[in-house]
């Protein structure tokens, strides 16, 4: 076995905090990684109740980084040492290092959405309408706004994308007609499995030449994107952002960047497998 396999005193802990978390990807996408990229370095799953009780193992046992996921992106900022500027402003932690005893949190949710975004278009100037006023969509919300892009928010509630639109200097839309936009991204859970043949979107609104995003995951081939190929737009599938921001993650932990297509195929083999069994 060679040394960088074996579990010993110094290998690195890192896990993800939230509640539920069973059903997470991470661990098997994380492990891989480190283990491709020669870290001594285990990731798990932490099923936490008890945030408060949560960050103080993380700093007794010198546990070395975590990524957060729901319920407590937003309520861990409270309890953290320092946070780094965009995650302020997003009000929203999704990964945690551990810098000595000093936590400190970070977003790359954004910088996942936009590096995937800038795979396929130039941002500057773009309108672009974004599907949904939760978390999600206020951290890709925010990152389109430091690219300079038009963007008009709608969502089912619509007092929360009026809140969200205000916040950042955008417009929200009561209605879908009157924009025509270059890119249409779905930061909403619609179309998620099991409800697999939903969409966020009436067909009629994905036209020739658009670019679709889609945040959702599971499964790979939304009804939103399948809709968008059928009407010839481009289309951003969600491990594009997914893999990207477990990248960004990973280099704020180590100072490494790994291979953002090794994580995807990773994703890919993990999420088809899932696929096949339900
Ligand atoms: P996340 O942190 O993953 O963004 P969230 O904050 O709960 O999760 O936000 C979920 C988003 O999906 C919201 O924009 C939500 O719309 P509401 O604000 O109206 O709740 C949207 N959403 C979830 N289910 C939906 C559905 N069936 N139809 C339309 N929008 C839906």
């Amino acid at each position: 076995m060679e040394e960088h396999e074996m579990i010993n005193a110094q290998t690195k802990l890192y896990g993800v905090i939230g509640n539920p978390v069973r059903h997470s990807l991470s661990p098997i996408i994380h492990n891989r990684v480190f283990k491709r990229m020669g870290l001594n370095a285990v990731y798990v799953a932490f099923e936490v109740n008890d945030l408060r009780g949560a960050l103080k193992g993380i700093r007794d046992l010198g546990i070395d980084g975590a990524s957060v996921t729901i319920p407590f992106k937003t309520r861990v900022i409270p309890l953290l040492d320092q946070i780094e500027d965009v995650a302020r402003e997003i009000q929203a932690v999704n990964t945690i290092k551990n810098e000595g005893g000093k936590l400190i949190g970070y977003n790359t949710d954004w910088c996942g959405a936009i590096e995937a975004l800038e795979e396929g278009i130039n941002l500057e100037n773009k309108r672009i309408i974004l599907l949904g006023a939760g978390g999600a969509a206020k951290a890709i919300a925010f990152g389109l706004k430091n690219k300079g892009c038009q963007v008009f928010i709608y969502n089912r509630s619509l007092n929360k994308s009026k809140d969200l639109a205000r916040e950042l200097g955008f417009n929200s839309l009561s209605s879908l007609n009157g924009v025509d936009p270059h890119v249409i991204i779905n930061a909403t859970s619609v179309g998620m499995h099991p409800h697999h043949g939903e969409s966020p979107l009436p067909r009629e609104a994905l036209r020739r030449g658009m670019v679709v995003m889609d945040i959702v995951y599971q499964p790979l081939k939304t009804k939103l994107l399948q809709d968008a190929e059928e009407q010839g737009c481009r289309t951003i599938n969600g491990l594009e952002m997914l893999s990207r921001q477990a990248a960004v993650q990973i280099e704020i932990w180590t100072k490494k960047k790994p291979e953002v297509r090794e994580i995807k195929e990773d994703l890919w083999q993990v999420i088809k497998e899932k696929e096949s069994h339900d």
